[in-house]
């Protein structure tokens, strides 16, 4: 019996192991669709999905329409500017009229956390959560751990350490969230203003020298630093970030020849990560990005309840 029963997906923090080994399981599945010539399966035919993005997006936005498009469910893209938020019309008013449409699957990025809930509670399309302010993005938490779980064979007990201002991320929390119940050793780092030791409660460690992690990591996951929701000055400058957060060269040097470099885009190259560490052999910053149309078609299909997977 399938261990999934919801409509939504809003948070990796509200899904037990059962319910996020499932969606892994069927991103496998799915996978191998995008190898084929023949890029397509019917399992959601007749459905139609809405991408609605409130804030810019160039890998979800297309990862989820791709997605759609491979489980052959119908897809339309709106973006704020192009939604008649412009005129005073409130996000919930917005959703019902697309659910009057006859979206089955809103799928929405927002700048308010909570957004992606608030929906979901009132709507009967499925609300699929692509990133709400710094509270969570859940397929980008999946796809990250299913990228990891593909190259180990596992979660449990690798040593996986997030770098850089975990504060503002929501791509953090999806993967504090999803990778501690499958039973990794989380280690955020970065400086005290943007990862505070109150994180510790979560069950991660905290740590604020890079040097602390490079030889002991089995995955190394880099952010960027969330300008757009900061409202003050988080550090000094970029050139002292780079110097003390930066993996740099000679810092990846250090991490073990089996350690994945990964960032879940986009990255800005030469401030947290250097431009040759991000295309080095280490890296599977693309790969993140191939595995998280499978990790979406997954997440659409149990979600949408589609008619069946593929063989
Ligand atoms: N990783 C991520 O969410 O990228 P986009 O903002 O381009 O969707």
């Amino acid at each position: 019996m399938s261990t999934w029963t919801k409509k939504d997906l809003v948070g990796l923090d509200a899904l037990t192991a059962a319910e996020i080994i499932h969606l892994l399981d069927t991103a496998k599945a799915f996978k191998g669709v995008g190898e084929r010539n023949l890029k397509k399966v019917p399992a959601l035919r007749g459905k139609t999905l809405v991408n609605f993005f409130v804030e810019p997006s160039t890998r979800t936005r297309t990862s989820f329409e791709i997605a759609a498009m491979r489980l052959s469910a119908d897809v339309v893209n709106i973006s704020a500017t192009a939604s008649s938020l412009q005129k005073g019309e409130t996000l919930k008013d917005t959703a019902l009229n697309l659910q009057a449409l006859r979206a089955d699957i809103i799928v929405l990025r927002h700048s308010s956390p909570g957004s992606s809930q608030f929906l979901s509670e009132r709507l009967e399309s499925s609300i699929i959560n692509a990133g709400d302010g710094a509270h969570e993005h859940p397929t980008q938490g999946l796809l990250d751990i299913f990228t990891i779980r593909e190259r180990f064979g596992r979660i449990e007990g690798l040593n996986i350490a997030i770098i850089g201002d975990i504060l503002f991320s929501r791509v953090a929390r999806s993967n504090i969230f999803g990778l501690l119940k499958l039973g990794a050793n989380v280690t955020l780092v970065g400086p005290s203003t943007l990862v505070p030791k109150r994180f510790e409660q979560l069950g991660v460690q905290v740590r604020h020298r890079i040097d602390d992690i490079l030889e002991t990591a089995d995955v190394v996951n880099l952010l960027r630093i969330q300008h757009e929701r900061q409202r003050k000055e988080y550090f000094p400058g970029l050139g002292e970030y780079v110097s003390l957060f930066g993996l740099t060269k000679p810092r990846a040097a250090r991490l073990a020849p089996h350690c994945l470099i990964m960032h879940p885009g986009p990255i800005n190259r030469g401030v947290e990560i250097d431009s040759d560490v991000a295309d080095s052999t280490q890296s599977v910053i693309l790969e993140q990005v191939t595995n998280g149309i499978a990790v979406r078609m997954a997440v659409l299909y149990s979600c949408a309840g589609g008619a069946h997977i593929p063989a």
